[in-house]
C-alpha cells in the first residue's frame, strides 16, 4: 500500500487522529479500533512517547495501516519513517515537507484551507488532501471547491464527530474523515476498549448507511 490514495480507500470512512501519552496504551487502542472495523489510523508526534507508540503497533499488528500525525518538519517525517510510519500527516503545506516526503517516497497528506494552497499541492501532484481545520466552513469550502478542483479528494478533519459524519462522506469530493473523537481521552484512561470499539462501529455504520443512500 504505498500511495496516499490507496490508503485513504482503505480508512475509508474515517481515520481515527489518537494522541498517546502511555506506550502500553497503544496496542490495545488499536485493536479496540480495528475490530470496530477501522484500519487505518494516525498517531501523532504531539507526546514524547508517540514514536515509540506508532513502532509498537506496526511491530504487533501487522494489519493495521499506522501513520504519523502532527508532522511539522523534515526531521520529523525521517524519524516517523524510521518508526514505520506507512504516511504521514501535516496539518499544513509546505514547500519543504513536500520535498522531503517525496525524497522519502513517504506517502504525504497535508492540510489545506484555500484555493492557493491546493493548487500549489496540486502542482507538487498531490491528489488527496486534508481539510483542516475542518470546523471553519469545512462543508461550504468542499462544495466550493469541487467546481474548479474535479481531481481532488479531500480528508476533513478537526470538528468532525458522529454527528456531522455522514453530512462530510456525502460529499463527492470527501475521500474518508479524520478526528479524534474515535479515542476519547476518558475512555482512554479508563482503558475502555470496548467503548472504543463502539465508538468505530458507530462510524463505520454511518459510513455505510451514506453509501446506501448513495452520494
Ligand atoms: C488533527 O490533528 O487532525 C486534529 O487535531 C483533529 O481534530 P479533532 O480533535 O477535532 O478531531
Amino acid at each position: 500500500m504505498g500511495h496516499i490514495a490507496e490508503i485513504l480507500d482503505h480508512a475509508s470512512p474515517v481515520l481515527p487522529v489518537l494522541v498517546v501519552e502511555n506506550p502500553q496504551l497503544a496496542l490495545p487502542l488499536a485493536e479496540a479500533l480495528l475490530r470496530g472495523g477501522l484500519a487505518v489510523l494516525e498517531l501523532t508526534l504531539r507526546t514524547p512517547q508517540a514514536l515509540e507508540s506508532l513502532w509498537l503497533i506496526q511491530q504487533e499488528l501487522p494489519e493495521m495501516v499506522v501513520g504519523a500525525g502532527t508532522v511539522l518538519d523534515a526531521e520529523q517525517a525521517r524519524q516517523a519513517q524510521q518508526a514505520g510510519a506507512a504516511f504521514v500527516v501535516s496539518p499544513g503545506y509546505t514547500e519543504s515537507l513536500a520535498q522531503v516526503t517525496k525524497g522519502l517516497d513517504l506517502p504525504w497528506l497535508p492540510g489545506v484551507q484555500t484555493a492557493s494552497e491546493i493548487l500549489q499541492a496540486r502542482e507538487a501532484g498531490l491528489r488527496r488532501l486534508k481539510l483542516f481545520p475542518a470546523g471553519a466552513g469545512g462543508l461550504t469550502l468542499l462544495d466550493n471547491f469541487a467546481g474548479p478542483f474535479q481531481d481532488m479528494m479531500f480528508c476533513p478533519t478537526g470538528g468532525i464527530h458522529a454527528g456531522n459524519l455522514g453530512e462530510y462522506l456525502a460529499r463527492p469530493n470527501v475521500a474518508c474523515c479524520g478526528g479524534s473523537w474515535l479515542a476519547p481521552q476518558a475512555l482512554l484512561d479508563a482503558q475502555n476498549w470496548d467503548g472504543i470499539t463502539a465508538l468505530a462501529r458507530e462510524a463505520v455504520a454511518i459510513a455505510e448507511r451514506q453509501r446506501f443512500v448513495g452520494k
